[in-house]
């Protein structure tokens, strides 16, 4: 009979021929990815579809091993700086990261292989002011595999679960960030999640800093259902309201809402009332 560690060895060789099976072809708006890979990580264009390969196979190989919910990897969201660079909030935010003197802090929730933390080094901010954080070691990992900084990089990367309260490993956050961003992260969760994950936001946020912020965008499609997850501006406010209840702070909440016939995406900001 077949142990568990045998079909796992199973399911991973499956994997790891499936993606060797398949040649990657990189949707158009990995473009800025690749020009990040090349100019922060100084790989070969010619060698990049033969990284990215890579990337996915190790991922496919630990899905075949935990199963990650999450379709940011296959999909190749996670090659995808368009959101990002397109916002105007963060053009803002780094900006300001890069103001001579700054001592402020950046935070990427729900990071993932670390993208965004990488185009802000590379965007000319310090990087000992940058961190990430996901769920999944795995993917902090990937994203040292892909970028190629290990031992090179001053920025922090954390595996923690922000929706577990007593996850002491996100501890070192408390109280030393300035701008946390969640891109595509909020909208996984329900509310109730997505209140346990703001009111941590709230603790890794500076206490003396009355210009800490959050940003970020979500999206999802127009099926019935997903309001629970794309909160609409007056549940936002009405979140945050919450969120400033329940830790004795005060939020003023701004988001903007772009529908197409099949989508909802919003960008949103949440700032500190002093
Ligand atoms: C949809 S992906 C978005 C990744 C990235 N922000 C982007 O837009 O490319 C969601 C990310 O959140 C992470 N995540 C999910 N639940 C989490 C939790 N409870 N705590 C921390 N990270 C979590 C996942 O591992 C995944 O990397």
């Amino acid at each position: 009979m077949e142990t568990p560690e045998g079909a796992a060895t199973n399911r991973r060789a499956e994997a790891t021929q499936d993606a060797r099976s398949h040649a990657v072809e990189l949707p158009s708006d990995t473009e800025p990815t690749l020009r990040l890979l090349e100019q922060y990580s100084g790989i070969d264009p010619k060698d990049v579809p033969g990284l990215v390969r890579q990337v996915v196979m190790v991922e496919q190989q630990a899905q075949a091993l935990t199963v990650f919910p999450y379709g940011c990897i296959k999909s190749f969201w996670f090659l995808n700086l368009v959101p990002t660079l397109d916002d105007p909030r963060y053009q803002a935010v780094a900006e300001r990261l890069r103001t001579p003197r700054s001592t402020e802090t950046f935070l990427d929730v729900g990071c993932c292989l670390g993208p965004v933390v990488r185009l802000l080094a590379s965007q000319g901010v310090p990087d000992d002011r940058l961190h990430g954080t996901d769920l999944h070691a795995g993917f902090l990992d990937l994203g040292h595999e892909l970028f190629g900084d290990r031992g090179r990089s001053r920025a922090t990367y954390v595996a923690g679960d922000i929706l577990d309260e007593s996850d002491a490993r996100l501890d070192v956050l408390r109280g030393k960030i300035d701008i946390i961003y969640a891109l595509a992260f909020f909208h996984l969760f329900e509310r109730e999640g997505q209140l346990e994950a703001a009111k941590r936001m709230v603790g890794f946020l500076r206490p003396e800093n009355p210009r800490v912020m959050i940003f970020g965008q979500n999206q999802g499609p127009k099926i019935e259902g997903w309001e629970k997850y794309v909160l609409d501006p007056g549940r936002w406010t009405s979140l945050w309201e919450e969120v400033g209840r329940a830790t004795g702070t005060r939020w003023r909440t701004e988001m903007e809402v772009e529908s197409t016939d099949k989508w909802n995406n919003v960008r949103f900001g949440v700032y500190r009332i002093v």
